[in-house]
């Protein structure tokens, strides 16, 4: 079983990101072969400066060192260091219909808001297919917002062995935790950056409590009864207690004489209690920066091997070089 996801160095990460992707790439990074990477080119759509994008890429690197990404375990890589993938985005953009890119979501969401494309943002998923059957990967941890690229990338992938009549490419399926695959934010959307609605894993005490405490809630006064299945502070809480604390703080709900004060004080203790060592760690990392460079050197090594293997099956399946 070979597993593989990625990343954009964006920004900050977020408890989507982690919930939703993190938290999987760690728990399957026992398998034989498990590949993660910071997507740099996907996010040269978005991060248009140069000194931004090279400390999101460390920065990127440390969180997930941090949050428990062991490299003697899983391979981790920055992906403009396998210069293969863009090759391999050729030849599949080759056989990339066009209606299957143009009803992917961040094309249609920029379109139907009158903002003009660039052609990187609307061949995005072919960049993102190629990560993927790169590596003849078999699994793909990711959160909702990601399956439908997967679909893509079947597709794509699918249709490349038919045209070529072999079986080039190992067809990947998503890996997705239901309860987690949607986080939502302040504001009770799904948590992204560009609703600027997110809860940072890495976060100054006090700057946590106040993002906490501007969780959007109803109005209910103190003694009213509330409902925490429709509370977002319930939903984020869940994320960190077991089935025994969220019972208990359901009850409080139901009971009435609880401030939604009170809830979030306990969602900002459960956050502290599972992000504090991860915070430690990190610090320490921040501060050996030729080891992290090494790991992704390293790690870059390692799925170029994978890389140029399968990309050489696809060269020699539709007839490039071979003189
Ligand atoms: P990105 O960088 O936007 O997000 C990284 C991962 O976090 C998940 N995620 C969420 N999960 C649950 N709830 C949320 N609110 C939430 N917000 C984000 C995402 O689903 C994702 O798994 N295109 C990808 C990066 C990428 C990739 C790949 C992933 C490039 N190539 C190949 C897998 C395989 C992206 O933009 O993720």
């Amino acid at each position: 079983m070979r597993v593989l996801s990625g990343i954009q160095p964006t920004g900050k990460i977020h408890w989507g990101n982690y919930f939703g992707a993190i938290r999987q790439y760690i728990e399957l990074q026992n398998h034989p072969a498990a590949l993660y990477f910071i997507a740099d080119l996907h996010a040269l759509t978005t991060v248009r400066n140069p000194a931004d994008l090279q400390a999101n890429v460390t920065n990127a690197a440390l969180d997930l060192l941090a949050l428990g990404l062991d490299p003697a375990k899983a391979t981790l890589y920055v992906q403009s260091d396998v210069p293969e993938v863009t090759e391999l985005t050729w030849l599949l953009m080759t056989v990339t219909q066009m209606h299957l890119l143009e009803k992917c979501h961040a094309y249609k969401d920029k379109k139907a808001k009158g903002i003009a494309a660039d052609a990187g943002l609307f061949t995005y998923p072919v960049l993102m297919a190629a990560d993927i059957l790169l590596y003849d990967s078999n699994l793909v941890p990711v959160g909702q917002d990601q399956i439908q690229h997967i679909e893509v990338t079947r597709d794509v992938g699918q249709r490349f062995n038919t045209i070529y009549e072999k079986e080039v490419f190992v067809l990947p399926e998503p890996y997705v935790v239901q309860s987690l695959a949607k986080v939502p934010g302040l504001d009770g959307e799904k948590m992204s950056k560009s609703y600027n609605n997110t809860i940072e894993v890495f976060m100054e005490p006090k700057q946590l409590r106040r993002k906490i405490m501007s969780i959007k809630t109803d109005s209910k006064g103190m003694e009213e009864v509330k409902d925490p299945e429709t509370c977002s502070v319930f939903t984020l809480y869940k994320l960190f207690a077991n089935e025994e604390q969220q019972a208990a703080l359901a009850e409080k709900y139901r009971a009435g004489g609880m401030g939604y004060g009170e809830a979030k004080q306990a969602l900002y203790d459960s956050a502290m209690e599972a992000f504090g060592p991860a915070f430690d760690r990190r610090k320490q990392l921040a501060e050996d920066p030729d080891t992290v460079r090494d790991i992704l050197k390293e790690g870059a090594r390692k799925a170029r091997e994978k890389a140029q293997e399968v990309l050489q099956r696809a060269r020699d399946a539709c007839g490039l070089g071979g003189r």
